[in-house]
């Protein structure tokens, strides 16, 4: 009776021995990223994210902005125009703007190590060469401008939600422009062209074109390209980014009223109150 129940024992765990080899040598199935035509989060090819957009969300810079796209979250502070350090940096003609774009640590999945790293130096100068552009530095010479990204939550498109974040920090700091910059990125996944990839498409896709936009000026700020995409593949995904380019401009402007409603109404009724 006993010999039966250790022979029983032995065959199970050879069954199970089959069983995880049998895991480990099986090849994985690629993940389906479109399914009946949707992506995997419900979205149409060319839908955005939910996108949320707040300006002047922080007490102690001179302009600051917070930004979602769907799980990517950025936040952006300006500071300035002040006086510029180390002070041999200074322009005599315009003023100097200046990009830091970080990650936090527990931004991503695996903790991202705290300080700059080759990404985070690459996003910093093409986020400041995708909003120079608009900036009236000249008005400011002598002076610095500094922004600051932080990706508080990474889920793809970081760049692009930190520029969207750092042109209404900058439009909120009361820095002259001659327009908004907003940002949005396409992508090809399952073989498709899709607007603003989440992190699964951006892991498990094909390709991402981030772009930035000055709509008023119908000038590109920023273009780059990640993977490979055909020319007309390239043409639809240009103009995918683009249109969500300029969805995101409406709302960062609705954004930018939504704050100065608020705070003419606050003037307002403080001036009725003072000639009660
Ligand atoms: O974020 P963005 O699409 O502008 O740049 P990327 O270099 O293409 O990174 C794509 C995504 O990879 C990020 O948005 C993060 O979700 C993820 N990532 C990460 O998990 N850990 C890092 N150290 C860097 C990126």
């Amino acid at each position: 009776m006993a010999k039966k129940t250790i022979k029983a024992k032995e065959e199970i765990i050879t069954d199970d021995l089959v069983d995880t080899k049998e895991k480990e040598t099986a090849p994985e199935e690629p993940l389906k990223l479109i399914v009946n035509g949707k992506r995997l989060d419900g979205r149409g090819f060319n839908d955005l994210r939910p996108i949320k957009i707040e300006a002047g969300v922080l007490e102690r810079a001179d302009g600051s902005a917070y930004v979602e796209f769907g799980d990517t979250h950025a936040l952006a502070a300006v500071y300035g125009p002040r006086e510029l350090h180390p002070r041999h940096l200074t322009e005599p003609q315009q003023a100097v703007l200046r990009v830091r774009y970080d990650m936090i640590p527990f931004s991503v999945g695996d903790r991202k190590r705290p300080g700059p790293d080759r990404r985070s130096i690459e996003i910093s100068k093409v986020t400041r060469e995708a909003l120079e552009p608009v900036v009236f530095l000249k008005h400011y010479p002598k002076t610095g401008i500094d922004v600051f990204i932080e990706i508080v939550q990474a889920d793809a498109g970081t760049r692009v939600a930190g520029i969207t974040a750092a042109s209404v920090a900058l439009a909120d700091a009361g820095i002259e422009m001659s327009d908004l910059v907003a940002a949005c990125s396409a992508g090809k996944v399952d073989g498709e062209i899709v607007v603003d990839v989440n992190g699964a498409e951006d892991n498990n896709g094909e390709a991402d074109v981030p772009v930035a936009l000055s709509p008023k000026n119908n000038r590109i700020t920023l273009l780059q390209m990640d993977g490979q995409l055909t020319e007309k593949e390239f043409d639809k995904a240009l103009n995918y980014a683009v249109e969500g380019c300029k969805k995101i401009y409406q709302m960062q402007k609705d954004a930018l009223k939504r704050k100065y409603s608020v705070l003419t109404e606050g003037l307002l009724e403080n001036n009725n109150k003072g000639s009660e």
